[in-house]
Formats: C-alpha cells, structure tokens, sequence
C-alpha cells in the first residue's frame, strides 16, 4: 500500500516552531501538510488564518492540503488559494451553492475538495461529483484533534465509488480524525488514498516511525 497519501496535520504541531515542525515530518515521510482552518463559528475552535498558511508555504516542500471550517468559505477562497493552497476543501455543510463554490476554487487555481461530516450522506454531493477532485470523509465532528474515529462513516465511501465508477472519474478519497496505527487498516481496505492524522504522528516520539505504522 506504499501508494497511501500521508497528510499529517499541523492541528497537533508545535505551534511556536512550526517550521521545524513542517520540516521534521517532511523529512519523516510527509507526502502533504494538511492546516486546519477553523473559524469558531462553524466549528466551535479558533485557529489559523491565510497569514500562517502563507509562512507555513513559504517553508513547505509538500503540497499544502488546506481544509477549511468556516462558515461563508467563498468569502475567503482567494486568500487561501494566494497564501499557497493546493488542495483547498471546503464543507458540503456551509455551502449553499456548493457548485458555485467548487468553480471559484478552480479559477483561483486550487484543487478543489469537499469535507463531509460524520452526519452527512454521501448522496448530497452525487449531483457535483464531477466537479471535486478530492473527497474529505470526517471520522470525527471537526473542531478538535485527538478524538475517537467513528466507524461507520466508512459506509459513506460505496455509494461515492459508485457514484465516481458511473462517472469514469478518479477522485482522491481522504479521511480525517482519529487516524492511528489501529485505525489506518480499516480505511485503507475501503480503499482511501489519502491519510490525514495529527496527535496520532506529532504525539509520537518518531515522527517517521509514525508515519511508516499509518501506510
Ligand atoms: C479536526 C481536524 C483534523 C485534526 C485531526 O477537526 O480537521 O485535521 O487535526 O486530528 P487527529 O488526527 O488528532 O484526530
Ligand atoms: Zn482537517
């Protein structure tokens, strides 16, 4: 399964050397850094803004996968995208034009994602899954690091196959949440391609260790 995505996520870096940080996990295996962008009003956390993506790019060597819980996310699409976005997922939940919204992300020049939560099902994003380039299936309620995986929201990935293998697309499908060396043969059995973990790789005392356990 050496083709996993490893996407750790600098919620559970330290936060006053995050470049060391991005380097340390770069040179442990890093293939992405995933940011949290959280908003306290979508999710109930604060975190960062386009400001700290844009220094975090400037010492990244690995793509930026920026997931965004925010409320209003096209308010802020360009931001993200000239602070350095790759990837830039937004949540099904806090648009109402999720089209419209997927569109703009490819015009700023970002790889557009979607996020689901837990509750979601996957059937509300069939009608633009030809739009999205990356599907982000939560494994948690987002907000926080270091909680619980939820099993069954890997019953959400079938129907989207199903609906991508109707389409003749590929599309990278991703998890977030609670994702260990208990937890990864599971979703990579569903056949996820990409890995995001953060307490589980930055609470280790081998971020490369880590990183190997997850593939
Ligand atoms: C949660 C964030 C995750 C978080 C995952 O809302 O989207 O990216 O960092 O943390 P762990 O891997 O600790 O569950
Ligand atoms: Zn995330």
């Amino acid at each position: 399964m050496a083709d996993v995505i490893i996407a750790p996520s600098l919620l559970s870096c330290d936060f006053a050397r995050i470049a060391e940080e991005v380097k340390a996990v770069e040179q442990a295996g890093a293939d992405w850094l995933h940011i949290d962008v959280m908003d306290g009003h979508f999710v109930p956390n604060l975190t960062i803004g386009p400001a700290v993506v844009s220094a975090i790019k400037k010492v990244a060597s690995v793509p930026l996968d920026v997931h965004l819980m925010i409320s209003n996310p096209d308010d802020f699409i360009e931001q993200f995208v000239d602070a350095g976005s790759d990837y830039l997922t937004v949540h099904y939940e806090a648009c109402t034009h999720l089209h419209r919204t997927l569109t703009a992300i490819k015009h700023a020049g970002a790889i557009p994602g979607v996020s689901l939560n837990p509750a979601t099902p996957p059937e509300m994003i069939l009608p633009v899954l030809s739009e999205i380039e990356l599907i982000l299936f939560m494994t948690v309620n987002p907000g926080f690091g270091g909680q619980d995986f939820i099993p069954s929201v890997l019953d959400k990935v079938g129907p989207i196959k199903s609906g991508l293998n109707e389409l003749g697309k590929g599309c990278l499908l991703a998890v977030d949440g609670g994702i260990n060396e208990v937890t990864a043969p599971a979703v990579i059995k569903k056949g996820i391609n990409v890995l995001v973990a953060g307490s589980y790789i930055f609470g280790s005392p081998d971020y490369r260790k880590a990183i190997d356990s997850l593939r």
